[in-house]
């Protein structure tokens, strides 16, 4: 989909995504110290908006500009407008400035492998050394065994193809698996790739 689409997405509803943090981006960011992030395909900016809640400074790129709007609006809303910076951007073609960000979330970008690859590595080259980069996605596995998401094989994957990705980066994985995230009123559970990794400190 491309950032027209998901524009005409985003216009066609209030709040297309939950406003609340996804549980794995918060259980794997919730200790962290304050610093800079940076939020991959930040859509309508709900980890932005929690992690400035948190202290932290934060830069939301998206290609869709409804969606940031929304984003922009909705981080007035709760006082944290002057923590964010919205930037639009095509995460696959832009890299981020390197050595930038003690955090970089990328959450439910669902892209085909070679652009999610292009992606992850410019996400990747943006984490600073000591700093955290957290990717969560609908796995593959919801194809057969749980809910939500595109129906798409090839824009899920699993935690295996988010490491694969990593290979090379110098980021130590510390987490990487796929996680039952229960969904109220479906007995399936939302099956979604889970993988954080951290860049070793310098020196
Ligand atoms: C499923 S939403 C996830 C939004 C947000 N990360 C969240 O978890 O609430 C996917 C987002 O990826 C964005 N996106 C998809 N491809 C992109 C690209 N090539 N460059 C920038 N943003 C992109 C879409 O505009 C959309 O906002």
């Amino acid at each position: 989909m491309d950032a027209t689409h998901w524009d005409a997405r985003y216009a066609a509803s209030s709040a297309l995504w939950p406003t609340d943090p996804n549980v794995w981006v918060r259980e794997a960011t919730q200790s962290l110290p304050p610093g800079r992030a940076l939020d991959v395909a930040a859509g309508e900016g709900r980890h932005a908006i929690w992690l400035a809640s948190r202290g932290w400074l934060v830069d939301a790129v998206d290609f869709s500009r409804q969606g940031l709007d929304k984003g922009r609006e909705a981080a007035r809303a709760r006082g944290v407008a002057d923590r964010i910076t919205w930037i639009e951007s095509d995460v696959v073609e832009t890299a981020p400035s390197a050595d930038a960000y003690d955090l970089v979330v990328v959450a439910y970008l669902q892209l085909p492998a070679r652009q999610l690859g292009s992606a992850l590595r410019s996400a990747t080259a943006a984490v600073r050394p000591g700093g955290t980069l957290v990717v969560v996605g609908h796995d593959a596995a919801n194809l057969t065994g749980g809910v939500g998401g595109p129906q798409d094989f090839r824009v899920l994957y699993g935690p295996h193809d988010i490491v694969a990705h990593l290979f090379g980066t110098g980021l130590v994985v510390e987490r990487a698996e796929t996680a039952r995230r229960p969904v109220p009123g479906v007995e399936r559970p939302a099956l979604d790739a889970v993988v954080v990794a951290r860049r070793p400190p310098s020196g």
